[in-house]
């Protein structure tokens, strides 16, 4: 595996740079949801950087920063079935942040007002800032997101726009486990009852999509929170219902239009998020 800790040592592994060059930024523990992305970017460049970084601009609590799992052994193994067009960027802190750690300000609109944006502050600058850096650096053709942070897909997008570099963001979707539980590198935080427990998530959303479109907003959100408040130390952080191109919460789902349902929920101190696209009938 090729692994390198600067952006002067990345160039000069870079063969295939303005063409063909894939990029896929996370913060490590990888599990099956990253490695959709990695498989997608080397099937699509002749080059992919992978990079390994826990930001710390973009949490808000230290508390969430200081539990954040890391596992780069286990990291280098699960990248090994790319590693013939993988590039490993693991930076250290100066590295980003030679000016000393701290976020950009950023104004992105309605789509950090709500949800994620509203519930962490400063997440959204943290996160902005730091791709701007990989961006910047790295330089990548393709550059490759989840649409399990489909909020921050969308603030992405916004930047990259901003930034007109002529990067493509390409998003791909969310993976979920058999259970139906998202891949989050948070899961493993869970205890093993807590991770059964959380299945009642993507469950109830999934109920909630059979019927979305004959509820209102407000008793989908009291469903929601019935289900999930029933088990002990899950808490709902929020339950929005928005449009994917400005993420303002609806009261009221118009038959014409595409939604999206995201929700945040406290499991003990563990904090997961997940998505689903409402269908309509
Ligand atoms: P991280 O949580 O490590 O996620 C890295 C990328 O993997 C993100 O684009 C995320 O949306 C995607 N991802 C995570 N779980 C997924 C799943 N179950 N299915 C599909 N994609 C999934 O997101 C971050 O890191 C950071 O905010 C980062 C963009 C790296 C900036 O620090």
């Amino acid at each position: 595996m090729v692994i390198v800790h600067t952006a002067e040592e990345l160039q000069n592994k870079v063969k295939s740079k303005k063409s063909s060059l894939g990029l896929v930024p996370t913060m490590g523990a990888l599990h099956l949801g990253h490695l959709s992305l990695i498989k997608r970017a080397t099937d699509e460049n002749k080059q992919v950087v992978v990079s390994i970084y826990v930001n710390p601009t973009q949490f808000n609590r230290t508390e969430d920063l200081e539990n954040y799992p890391t596992d780069l052994t286990k990291d280098i193994d699960l990248l090994k079935p790319f590693e013939k067009k993988l590039i490993l960027y693991i930076p250290a802190h100066e590295e980003l942040y030679p000016d000393g750690i701290k976020s950009k300000k950023y104004d992105f609109g309605s789509l950090t007002a709500y949800m994620e944006g509203a519930q962490r502050p400063g997440h959204f600058d943290g996160v902005a800032t730091i791709v701007e850096a990989l961006l910047e650096k790295i330089r990548p053709s393709k550059a490759y997101f989840g649409e399990k942070d489909f909020q921050q897909l969308q603030v992405i997008k916004a930047l990259n726009q901003h930034l007109a570099l002529g990067i493509e963001i390409i998003s791909c979707p969310l993976i979920r486990e058999e259970s139906g539980l998202a891949y989050s590198s948070r899961n493993s935080l869970l205890s093993l009852e807590q991770k059964s427990n959380a299945l009642v998530i993507h469950q109830t959303l999934e109920y909630l999509n059979k019927n979305a479109y004959d509820w209102s907003v407000a008793e989908m959100e009291l469903y929601f929170k019935s289900k999930v408040e029933a088990i002990k130390d899950f808490e709902v952080d929020y339950f929005s219902i928005a449009e994917p191109s400005n993420l303002i919460p609806v009261k009221q789902l118009d038959s014409r239009k595409a939604y999206r349902m995201f929700v945040a929920v406290f499991v003990g101190k563990t904090r997961l998020i997940d998505t689903v696209e409402l269908v309509r009938k």
